[in-house]
């Protein structure tokens, strides 16, 4: 055994970018001892010398020398790029930790992924943790959300440094508690990239129409996102919104309108989307997120294409020119955001509690409100509703029948319809609001057109089909056309 003295860090933190030099920071911050490793060692030395001059931080340039100053049991976290470097990384540990230590990753990594992690390093005796991270830059140094899960046995070991750095809501409450096994930690993380997703979209939606309908400036409507920012849309997306909007270019004109209209995407919505076919959860409007950022990619053809596709000209003169139409159509934009924010989360959430029947997870969907309450980038006030709606009703089975969000939707339908119904007139694309409007009408219909579906599948296909006046369960086929046979084919799922 090494001398004590040796044995002094409280985790180690693989990776130097800078969402790992803030969080090893923010550690340092709250009195914990730190061993800070990067594959290239010069990092190590950088961050040393410069950001973490002064402090308690320890340098490492080996695994080996990393691992040899920790504490046990030992807990070293990985922030890098989620994929191949964390199985790589794994694999270099493994030789150096003992049983009862503690891989920890804290990167954007695939649940599935970290489901098979949890088991492979479970079967070689040691407890593995994947644990969203969610704040950006900013977040990691000054309190992120953090959503463990994993090894169970691991969270009273991580339980006081991920609570101690992480953000705090309503006084002292962290944001950060055990999600459950495996990837569970990972898939709540995935979530909330796909909610985040779609709250930017619905954003993009307001501002476009704000723009390119009523003809608004980036001053007016940077006034517009802060009047928001102090309602029921308070949250950090509304603010930095408000923010970019103000921010001027060094010629002094918007720096926004100077922006190409082309978005990135690392995967983590196109991974929520994928996971909700494969359980058939409809989360509409955060594919219609994935799907924007896919079509705005698009520019070159776009540009082409709108010389030759026509449509209505977007301006919305009448009520541009009419100041107090204006301000009614401004509140009815903010109101359909609302209501497709509050449909969004509906699906969230409907897509979490299939999740945690298909994977085994007991989620507890109140506290995962509270942990995305602060420090994450879909921090909002309304997230403090969605708790409030578990507290009163644990078993919940859908958010838009709490009643604080069913009063708040039928408040806010009449703007919401106006807006999508008046976008769809002047050719101004609402994918978001419009798809969140098609879903609550689906939603909140006893009766769907897919008797007819269903015809046209036993007609082409002798599918089968459920009779209205026959109990579930029962399968009936019809010979449509007088010359097909009686034979039907097997009634299946995927
Ligand atoms: C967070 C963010 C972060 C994500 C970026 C980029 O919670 O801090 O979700 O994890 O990686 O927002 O995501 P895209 O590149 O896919 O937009």
């Amino acid at each position: 055994m090494e001398p004590q003295q040796k044995l002094q860090a409280d985790i180690a933190l693989i990776g130097l970018a800078v969402m790992g030099q803030n969080l090893i920071l923010n550690m340092n911050d709250h009195g914990f001892t730190v061993v800070a490793y990067n594959r290239t060692a010069s990092k190590v030395d950088d961050f040393l010398n410069n950001e973490a001059k002064g402090t308690k931080i320890i340098g490492a340039h080996s695994v080996e020398e990393m691992v040899s100053k920790l504490k046990r049991p030992r807990r070293v976290m990985m922030l890098v790029k989620a994929g191949q470097a964390v199985d790589e990384f794994i694999e270099q540990l493994i030789p150096h930790l003992e049983p009862g230590d503690i891989i920890i990753d804290g990167g954007n990594s695939l649940f599935e992924d970290t489901n098979r992690r949890v088991k492979y390093c479970e079967s070689k005796g040691l407890l593995y943790v994947g644990t969203g991270v969610s704040g950006g830059e900013e977040g990691a140094r000054r309190g992120p959300s953090i959503m463990p899960g994993g090894s169970s046995e691991a969270w009273p070991y991580v339980k006081e440094i991920f609570q101690a750095v992480s953000a705090k809501v309503d006084g002292n409450v962290p944001c950060c508690d055990w999600v459950g096994e495996g990837g569970a930690g990972h898939y709540v993380k995935m979530i909330h990239n796909g909610i985040e997703y779609g709250d930017m979209q619905l954003i993009c939606e307001a501002y476009n129409i704000m723009k390119n309908g009523l003809g608004m400036s980036a001053d007016e409507m940077h006034d517009v996102f802060g009047e928001w920012n102090t309602g029921e849309l308070d949250s950090y997306l509304i603010e930095i919104t408000r923010d970019i909007l103000a921010k001027k270019d060094d010629d002094g004109l918007p720096l926004i309108d100077k922006i190409l209209d082309t978005a990135g995407q690392k995967g983590t919505g196109k991974w929520t989307v994928i996971n909700s076919q494969d359980l058939g959860i409809p989360i509409t409007l955060m594919a219609e997120a994935v799907y924007s950022r896919c079509v705005s990619a698009l520019k070159d053809e776009r540009v082409k294409a709108s010389k030759k596709l026509k449509g209505p000209r977007p301006t919305l003169s009448t009520i541009a020119n009419n100041p107090e139409k204006k301000k009614q159509f401004i509140n009815d934009i903010r109101d359909a955001l609302y209501a497709s924010k509050i449909v969004s989360y509906a699906q969230g959430y409907m897509l979490m509690r299939a999740a945690a029947k298909e994977y085994g997870w007991n989620l507890n969907y109140g506290g995962i409100a509270l942990m995305w309450r602060g420090g994450c980038i879909i921090r909002s006030r309304f997230l403090g509703k969605i708790k409030d709606a578990y507290d009163n009703n644990p078993k919940l089975s859908n958010l838009l029948l709490d009643d604080y969000f069913r009063a708040e939707i039928k408040r806010s339908q009449k703007g919401w319809r106006n807006i999508v119904a008046t976008s769809a007139k002047k050719g101004i694309p609402v994918p978001a609001f419009a798809t969140a409007l098609s879903f609550f009408d689906q939603y909140r219909s006893a009766v769907l057109p897919a008797n007819l579906l269903q015809a046209q599948r036993d007609y082409f296909g002798a599918h089968t089909y459920e009779r209205t006046d026959k109990p579930r369960g029962e399968f009936f086929h019809t010979n449509w056309t007088g010359h097909g046979g009686s034979t039907s084919s097997s009634t299946y799922n995927v």
